[in-house]
């Protein structure tokens, strides 16, 4: 059998085992989707988002990218984080990193990686801001994982600049933004820090015409 032919055969014995449980499983899904979570996290394949937290389909709205960014630039990043936040009205972000984080990795080495070098430019200009912090540490796994978490409180930081998020906290008091490190060696999770519409926001990154 060929690698596609047994995704194919997987997907049937899943979607049959669903059917099992309850007939309406799939047209009660394809109705409508109201998740009350976004999850934003890197695209490596050992960190599934819906796997690790037990959620099942409809309840997870979805983004990754590698070491997961969030550039204010990033169309694709925007616009799911506009639709989730503004029209699927989540109530929760969760911003997720984890540990041994390839694309970390190689933003703190010299090499050249090409195209990859303007996604990575994001995580070393990370790197320059903390790098008192972060070099203070010896360990090399332990410095990328040091990393890993400062990168997380960063990219929390980038969504709450953004008019989507500030909008939201004046309008509905939500969502809860939640920045966590998914930990590869124990697949346990940990809270590294969490921002709601009480929190502040820098003064130049503060929009007052909402
Ligand atoms: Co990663």
């Amino acid at each position: 059998m060929n690698e596609k032919d047994k995704l194919f055969l997987c997907n049937r014995a899943w979607a049959s085992e669903k059917l099992g449980q309850d007939p309406e499983y799939f047209s009660d899904l394809a109705k409508d989707q109201s998740p009350a979570y976004l999850w934003i996290g890197c695209s490596d394949s050992r960190v599934p988002a819906n796997e690790i937290i037990g959620a099942q389909p409809g309840e997870l709205f979805v983004h990754r990218n590698i070491a997961n960014l969030v550039v204010h630039t990033d169309l694709n990043l925007l616009s799911v984080l506009e639709y989730a936040v503004t029209h699927l009205k989540v109530k929760h972000i969760i911003l997720c990193g984890h540990t041994g984080c390839g694309g970390v990795k190689a933003a703190m080495t010299h090499s050249n990686f090409d195209l990859l070098n303007k996604w990575l430019r994001n995580l070393k200009d990370v790197y320059y801001h903390h790098q008192h912090e972060v070099n203070a540490i010896e360990d090399e796994t332990e410095k990328v994982n040091k990393m890993v978490e400062i990168n997380v409180i960063e990219q929390v930081n980038n969504l709450i600049k953004t008019s989507v998020v500030q909008r939201a906290w004046q309008n509905r008091q939500y969502p809860i933004i939640h920045g966590w490190v998914y930990e590869m060696e124990t697949g346990l999770l940990k809270s590294v820090v969490e921002k709601d519409h009480t929190s502040e926001i820098e003064d130049i990154y503060r929009f007052t015409d909402l």
